[in-house]
């Protein structure tokens, strides 16, 4: 695939095949995926690659945790209720997925459904647990890398026909994941990915999320000199 025609035709997966992911593939799109730039080339990522029953835990006790209401334990800062604008684009994606779904905006059960499909890690087969040195934890440049690294491996991973969403919901609970995937202690966990063959009948897949304008993005300084 050309450049142009991954980047554009990329979108989140959330529905999936339960064929497995065979390793070598997986190999072959973190070798891509890990050409990434990062500061003074540190590279301080991990990928750790969880399928079967070690991901099936993580799936259980992500959820039981969340369902009983224990706090989320992120282990990178996260925010609060998103705001103003940004909390339009979120409800924005929001409605395309609910209403790509058939999920009504008043349908709590089916809203609640769609939350246990992400703390589930949509059901995908595998999860890229992604962690970062824990010596560089005191700022935020690792976290930087460890984003150049994530948004190169799903849209690596959608060069070889696999798709991905990167889901931080599924991994709230920290250390069920690190049990689960035996996270070493000098660790950090930055996000995890949920990857595998798309569902060709799950609507969601179907989704193309909207983009800001170039020039609301952009601006040009200097260029009338
Ligand atoms: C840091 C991060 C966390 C995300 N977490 C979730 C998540 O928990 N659940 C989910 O469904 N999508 C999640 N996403 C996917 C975004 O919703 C998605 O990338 C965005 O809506 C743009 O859609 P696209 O990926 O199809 O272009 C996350 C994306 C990022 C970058």
């Amino acid at each position: 695939m050309q450049f142009d025609e991954v980047v554009t035709g990329r979108r989140s997966i959330r529905g999936f095949k339960p064929d497995p992911v065979p390793q070598d593939l997986v190999r072959e799109i973190v070798a891509l995926a890990t050409r990434a730039p990062s500061s003074m080339n540190t590279q301080p990522w991990y990928l750790h690659v969880v399928t079967g029953a070690a991901l099936d835990a993580i799936r259980r006790g992500n959820t039981e945790r969340n369902l009983a209401g224990v706090p989320a334990s992120r282990e990178i800062r996260i925010h609060g209720a998103y705001e103003g604008v940004h909390r339009e684009r979120q409800k924005g994606i929001a409605a395309q997925l609910f209403e790509a779904m058939g999920i009504a905006w008043g349908d709590k059960e089916r809203r609640q459904d769609w939350v246990l499909r992400g703390f589930r890690q949509f059901d995908a087969p595998v999860s890229i647990v992604v962690t970062f040195d824990k010596t560089l934890s005191d700022n935020d440049i690792a976290i930087f890398d460890c984003g150049a690294v994530v948004n190169a491996l799903v849209n690596a991973a959608w060069s070889r026909g696999l798709g991905c969403v990167i889901n931080g919901q599924g991994i709230m609970q920290s250390p069920v994941v690190r049990e689960h995937a035996g996270i070493p202690d000098d660790q950090v966990i930055c996000t995890c990915v949920a990857m595998g063959w798309p569902a060709d009948d799950f609507a969601a897949n179907a989704v193309v999320s909207t983009r800001r304008p170039v020039d609301e993005v952009v601006r040009f300084v200097g260029y009338e000199d």
